[in-house]
């Protein structure tokens, strides 16, 4: 019982954890952080604030919001010897691997922050990585790109110095377009938390074994890379361009619905949403705005994804299986629209959700009942036999 909610879901004895951070409605498609819906806080919130929001609890005052973009602001600086650790990659590396492997590396850097007993270090952890994580997001694609790395500034909002220190370069000035930053920040807070997916419940369980909170994040990361989490907003963007054009559709659809193809929509069907995932609607309409600020609506993607979303849904297979877009669908067609090539999307997704995991790792190490996660199995091998010396096998 939580509030207005009647909540029975169910599931009491199987759940991984108790939480106050997030809850979702799969069934109804409702997803509220700390009970403020996600509608909400894409349209009238930005990231930090809903930042603020996941690691405390309630929405700052003033004061407290300006205090705590302060911080973030002025720890977005890496180490500068984080920098050789880049050019250690070799220029083709995925950005991920090299995300997974600089925030690892992080615990060999900032050993004033690893100590997880040490509320002070918790603290200076969690800031420490919201900050760093698009300074790291960005020269991991500048190292890709073979172009300089780009330093923050402390006068650019979170979003709008991610997009600078992205795509700046020495020989010119670069503007920031408001409307783009706006588009950034309300992807960010789109990816920000999910209950225990599986990138987050990653990260929970490395928690219970007492891991440095750079440990934690780096496994999370490493997790959300596979195609069925996090990776399937660059493979669905991929699958968009496959597919070509609308005429194709009823092609790849077939090839969804076939059990002896491995072929799956990819930005389609969730775990839990058995209705529309609340953030792919958000997203959309985001997709509308920036394509037209960009004079881009015309973009093919988007047509082949509304069709292949307004077909799909239509089906009585998609239907039958409450198979609805996630959150991925459209995420990929904005980002490409701003210039980012498909090997950035997921490390945008773990920039975002970097937040997120934090905000559970700390619930997680404030359950004074938290025990490391041991899952057990059920053995269904051999029963115990004698060892055969290997002249009678
Ligand atoms: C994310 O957990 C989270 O919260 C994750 C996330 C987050 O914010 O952290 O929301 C982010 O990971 C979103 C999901 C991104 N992944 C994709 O878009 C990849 C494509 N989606 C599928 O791989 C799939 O939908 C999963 C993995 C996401 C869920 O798979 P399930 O658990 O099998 O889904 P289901 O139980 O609802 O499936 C019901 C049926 C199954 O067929 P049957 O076994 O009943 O015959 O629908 C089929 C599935 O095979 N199905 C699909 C499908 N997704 C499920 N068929 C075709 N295309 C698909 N996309």
């Amino acid at each position: 019982q939580a509030g207005v909610f009647t909540y029975d879901p169910g599931f009491t004895s199987t759940a991984s954890c108790e939480s106050t951070i997030t809850y979702i409605d799969g069934e109804e498609g409702v997803l509220t952080h700390r009970g403020y819906p996600i509608g909400d806080l894409a349209g009238k919130s930005h990231y930090l604030e809903v930042c603020y929001l996941l690691l405390y609890g309630t929405l700052p005052t003033a004061t407290e919001l300006e205090t705590f973009e302060t911080t973030i602001t002025r720890h977005t600086m890496l180490h500068e010897q984080m920098a050789t650790f880049f050019r250690g990659f070799r220029r083709d590396a995925h950005p991920m691997a090299i995300m997974v492997g600089v925030v690892g590396a992080m615990s060999a850097f900032y050993h004033d922050s690893t100590d997880i007993n040490d509320p002070l270090q918790r603290e200076i952890a969690s800031h420490r990585l919201i900050a760093k994580m698009p300074t790291i997001a960005a020269m991991a694609y500048k190292y890709t790109i073979g172009q300089p790395f780009v330093s923050p500034r402390n006068d650019l909002d979170y979003a709008s110095n991610f997009l600078r220190m992205c795509f700046a370069v020495p020989a010119e000035d670069y503007e920031v377009n408001p409307i783009l930053s706006r588009a950034m920040d309300r992807i960010f807070t789109l990816h920000a938390d999910h209950e225990q997916n599986a990138s987050t419940s990653t990260v929970r369980l490395a928690s219970s074994s007492g891991a440095n909170p750079f440990a934690c994040i780096a496994a999370g990361i490493a997790c959300l890379w596979g195609p069925a989490h996090g990776g399937a907003n660059q493979a669905c963007l991929e699958m968009l361009k496959e597919i070509g054009s609308v005429d194709r559709i009823p092609e790849f659809i077939a090839r969804a619905k076939d059990k002896s193809d491995p072929f799956r929509l990819m930005g389609f069907g969730h775990r839990v949403y058995k209705n529309m995932d609340p953030r792919a609607t958000v997203m959309k309409q985001s997709a509308d705005e920036v394509l037209e600020l960009l004079g881009v609506d015309d973009n093919p993607l988007l047509q082949v994804a509304s069709e292949l979303e307004r077909i799909a849904l239509s089906d009585p297979y998609f239907k039958e299986k409450k198979l609805f877009p996630n959150v991925d669908f459209y995420s990929g067609i904005i980002l490409e629209a701003m210039g980012f090539p498909t090997s950035m999307f997921t490390p945008i997704f773990a920039m975002s959700r970097t937040v997120g995991w934090i905000s559970q790792w700390k619930e997680q190490l404030s359950d004074p009942g938290h025990k490391i996660g041991r899952p057990r199995q059920l053995y269904l091998g051999e029963d115990v036999r004698a060892y055969t010396d290997i002249e009678n096998r």
